[in-house]
């Protein structure tokens, strides 16, 4: 699987499948402007737009009376026992059934020499913050398991899947929901920067490295950090690198804490948080978001992209879809009464600019003051 591959101008999944309605089942709406053959010589010319719904998150979030009723349900130990298990068993054999051999790469990691690894990543020092050493995911141990950080890239893999349901492959649902991300950044900072090069990148809650191999590809010429709390996330990240990566400078991985990374001021162009604020507590999210601040030189770009409170599709998930992904995700009321844009506003950011960027997520991109 091409993971690395530097695709991202490849960012439409509709007109790849040869459809031209103008709204489909999964609420995404499509303006074609091109064909396929036009999108992958030029990527101005096609335009994709998402389906925003009519609420401003979904009723089975945040402080409704339905999103308590499904936490009432899901706090009842022997429900979210088998709740758990059924997450993980839907997750699964969904991906199998799109092509991804989940079981089959889970495998090639745990049998690997990543092991190795862990001595040179793990900083034995770090504290972790109370709401890292839950259980989460339908893991005991969290992020803090070789089986969570040998499952993190075909469960990633299926994220993308579920968000682009219209793809014709694994790989193309991933390369649309990367692409855009990709898109939103580097149009945000060639708006905003006031022509500044990105030099150094930062990408916090790295996980395995796959948002950091792609921002690496994406920017060829920057230094490229990734920062996680789980050595073993990243210790799969770094395996992972030295089998794949030709760059000239190889990607830094930092075990530390995104909220106080202890790295030095303004020592950074962009910093990416992809995927990572709905798995944490608001006063995380917020710390981030502030020391992202105090990480960025001026005219440096922040970009978050993650599960979007207006998507349609997200509005009108199933109750048994809602239910399931609630289980296993222990802070999304919080993400979602998260005010993303006033938080950025506060620590300082200006031109906060929000974007679906596939049919689930969006793309919230900002700037740091000249
Ligand atoms: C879903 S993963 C992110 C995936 C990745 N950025 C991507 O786009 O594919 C969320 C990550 O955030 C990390 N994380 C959570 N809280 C963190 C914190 N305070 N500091 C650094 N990493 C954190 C977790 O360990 C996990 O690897």
């Amino acid at each position: 699987m091409a993971l690395y591959a530097n695709a991202h101008k490849l960012y439409l999944a509709s007109p790849a499948s040869g459809h031209d309605a103008r709204t489909r089942s999964n609420g995404k709406r499509v303006r074609i402007l091109a064909t396929r053959a036009a999108a992958s010589s030029s990527s101005s010319a096609v335009e994709v737009a998402y389906e925003k719904g009519q609420l401003e998150r979904p009723k089975w979030a945040g402080e409704t009376p339905l999103s308590r009723l499904v936490g009432a349900v899901i706090s009842f130990k022997p429900v979210y026992s088998l709740l758990k298990l059924g997450a993980r068993q839907v997750l699964i054999s969904t991906a199998e059934k799109n092509g991804v051999p989940w079981r089959e790469m889970t495998r090639q990691i745990l049998e690997s020499d990543v092991y190795k690894e862990l001595e040179s990543i793990q900083n034995p020092s770090l504290v972790y913050p109370d709401y890292y050493l839950s259980p989460f995911h339908a893991y005991d141990e969290g992020n803090l398991s070789w089986m969570a950080a040998a499952e993190a890239e075909p469960a990633t893999t299926s994220m993308s899947i579920r968000a682009v349901p219209d793809a014709k492959s694994a790989d193309e649902a991933t390369q649309v929901v990367r692409g855009n991300w990709l898109e939103a950044i580097e149009k945000h900072h060639r708006q905003h920067s006031g022509g500044s090069m990105v030099r150094d990148i930062l990408d916090i809650g790295c996980s395995v490295g796959i948002s950091t191999g792609y921002l690496a590809n994406t920017f060829p010429s920057a230094k490229v950090t990734g920062l996680d709390l789980s050595p073993y996330f990243l210790s799969v990240a770094q395996f992972n690198e030295r089998k794949r990566s030709q760059r000239t400078a190889p990607i830094q991985w930092i075990h530390a804490n995104g909220e106080d990374t202890g790295l030095p001021s303004k020592s950074f162009d962009l910093a990416s948080i992809s995927l990572m604020f709905h798995e944490c507590p608001t006063r995380a999210t917020t710390n981030v978001i502030k020391e992202s601040f105090r990480l960025l030189r001026p005219g440096g770009t922040i970009a978050i992209m993650d599960q979007a409170p207006s998507s349609k599709v997200l509005q009108n998930l199933s109750p048994v879809l809602f239910t399931l992904l609630k289980s296993t995700e222990p802070h999304l009321d919080e993400y979602y009464l998260t005010d993303l844009e006033g938080t950025l506003r506060e620590a300082g950011f200006v031109n906060v600019t929000e974007v679906l960027t596939d049919s689930r997520h969006r793309t919230v991109t900002a700037s740091v003051p000249h």
